[in-house]
């Protein structure tokens, strides 16, 4: 009975593993126009490619030819590049303003973490400039308010009141900041599921590539 098991695993496996490259090779690549990124698994662009070429979470869209994600958080970015072999997902934001981004971004809802190591900082919301080394944001700051993004150890000034305290891969800097997609990069990792495959059940879960294929978080 065991070795019965044993062979209907085995059996199920090499299904498994059939069935999802032949999923993945009857997705042909996409793309919103002629220059955009190609978009192929785990991504797709929704109403172009079918769902199974996709996994939840990897939903992409066109809008005016323009290649773009929505982040539950945050609202929509544009994305301009994705790497395949090395999961990077480069994006960009439409309102140019990348630290509104980082300030905003919830990437626990969603299948992706930074491709940079992220450091907490501290951003501070000030009705005075203060005065040194740090430089203010001026996409959030205005003329009665000064934002900044401080180390999480910096003392607040009596001016200031704190924002929040995130995870970011970069501190604000006037030099690296022009372009509107510096740092804004997403990693993600994918796993089979594994060993909930069994001879019985053979039938409904090794028929679609999206439910076997999961993402999974971390670093
Ligand atoms: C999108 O691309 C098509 C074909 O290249 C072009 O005709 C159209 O004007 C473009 N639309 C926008 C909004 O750029
Ligand atoms: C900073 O404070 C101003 C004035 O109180 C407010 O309008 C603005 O939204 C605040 N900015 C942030 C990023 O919290």
């Amino acid at each position: 009975m065991d070795v019965f098991i044993l062979i209907m695993k085995l059996f199920c496996c090499v299904l498994l593993l059939t069935t999802t490259s032949a999923a993945t090779n009857n997705c042909p690549s996409a793309k919103c126009s002629l220059f955009s990124p190609d978009i192929r698994f785990p991504f797709r662009i929704q109403g172009r490619q079918p769902l199974q070429c996709s996994v939840p979470g990897f939903d992409l869209f066109c809008r005016q030819n323009t290649t773009m994600i929505h982040m539950p958080s945050y609202g929509d970015l544009v994305v301009r590049s994705i790497s395949y072999d090395a999961r990077r997902l480069s994006l960009l934001d439409p309102k140019t303003c990348v630290y509104e981004v980082f300030l905003n971004l919830d990437l626990s809802l969603t299948p992706f973490s930074y491709y940079y190591a992220v450091e907490q900082y501290k951003y501070i919301n000030c009705s005075a400039q203060i005065v040194g080394s740090s430089e203010r944001v001026p996409c959030l700051s205005g003329s009665d308010h000064h934002v900044y993004i401080v180390e999480s150890s910096f003392p607040v000034p009596v001016s200031c009141s704190v924002v929040r305290t995130v995870a970011i891969p970069f501190s604000y800097s006037p030099y690296l900041s022009a372009d509107s997609s510096f740092g804004l990069g997403f990693t993600w990792k994918l796993v089979e599921e594994e060993a909930t495959c069994s001879g019985r059940m053979l039938g409904i879960l090794c028929s679609s590539t999206r439910r076997l294929q999961k993402y999974f978080k971390g670093n």
